[in-house]
């Protein structure tokens, strides 16, 4: 069943100085299930962190609907929208200054969210803290402070603290940013661990197209657009085969994504190849492309 929807989500944003619109979403269609995981890759400007900021209810769109279990967020006013930030969206940012307190330590990092929101009792907050730090593979690191921790355990421990409230979905925004890949490796590990274990939505946005690989339902976003699907058909057979779905215009004009160019060694031609109603995209070398 439909979990979350975007329906046509616009988001302008006003310039300040020169008051010109700037367009930051452009119609964005999206749907997933309980229990997906997703990753949503595209580059710096994309809209990334706009999608995410509009779904958290941080910030509403310009026109178009989020629906997020059953719930118009869209429609919501002020205190309930305050309430589904606080209740039903865990949010992971790329910084980990961002998602911890520095003088505080783990434990009571992943604490903090429940003493705001009240929903369990004292015992159970640290019951609950200490489970969830070692579902991230820190059960022995509650009493550390970040600065205590490697880049990579304080990226698990905002996973944790992003969970604290058991919320409807976790939202993550570039959380690999800053780590090597060792290190966002196991992180995306993590995430599909949790993923399973825990039955919770997770939607990541980033740059990083290692995510395509590794996350089941991968989507690409292009100038505020969602513009193609990505599944792997299933990595036990073979890493090399994938789909895509692209967006076609009105016009049949369609964006073939920088990767898949390069790999397929796609220039400024292609050649479609029609057969049974098929039409395959072959990469054309030779005196086209002199
Ligand atoms: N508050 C704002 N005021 C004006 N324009 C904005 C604002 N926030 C974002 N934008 C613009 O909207 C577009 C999308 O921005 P967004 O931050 O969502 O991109 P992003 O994909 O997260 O990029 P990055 O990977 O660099 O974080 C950009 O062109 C950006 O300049
Ligand atoms: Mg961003």
């Amino acid at each position: 069943m439909t979990f979350l929807e975007c329906n046509d989500l616009i988001k302008l944003y006003v310039d300040e100085q020169s008051k010109i619109q700037v367009p930051a979403l452009r119609g964005v269609e999206l749907s997933a299930n309980e229990g997906d995981l997703i990753a949503i890759i595209g580059p710096s400007g994309s809209g990334k962190s706009t999608l995410i900021n509009l779904i958290a209810g941080i910030d509403r769109p310009s026109s178009g609907e989020i629906i997020l279990g059953g719930e118009i967020i869209t429609k919501l006013n002020e205190k309930q929208l305050t309430q589904h930030r606080r209740e039903r969206v865990g949010l992971l940012y790329q910084l980990p200054e961002r998602n911890l307190i520095w003088n505080l330590t783990a434990l009571r990092n992943v604490m903090l969210p429940m003493k705001l929101n009240g929903r369990w009792p004292r015992e159970e907050q640290k019951k609950r803290a200490l489970h969830l730090l070692k579902d991230v593979g820190l059960g022995e690191r509650g009493h550390h402070k970040p600065h205590q921790l490697s880049g990579g355990e304080a990226q698990r421990t905002g996973i944790a603290v992003a969970l604290a409230n058991d919320p409807d979905i976790v939202l993550a925004d570039e959380p690999t940013g800053e780590l090597d890949s060792v290190t966002t490796f196991k992180i995306i590990e993590y995430f599909k661990l949790l993923n399973k274990e825990l039955g919770k939505t997770f939607l990541v946005v980033t740059h990083d197209n290692r995510f395509a690989n590794m996350t089941v339902k991968a989507m690409r976003i292009l100038d505020g657009r969602i513009v193609g699907l990505h599944r792997a058909i299933d990595p036990r057979i073979s890493l090399d085969i994938r789909e895509e779905v692209i967006f076609v215009d009105d016009h049949g004009n369609m964006r073939i994504p920088d990767d898949i160019r390069k790999e397929a060694g796609i220039k400024n031609h292609v050649q479609i190849e029609m057969r049974n109603g098929f039409a395959t995209i072959i990469p054309v070398r030779g005196d086209l492309e002199k």
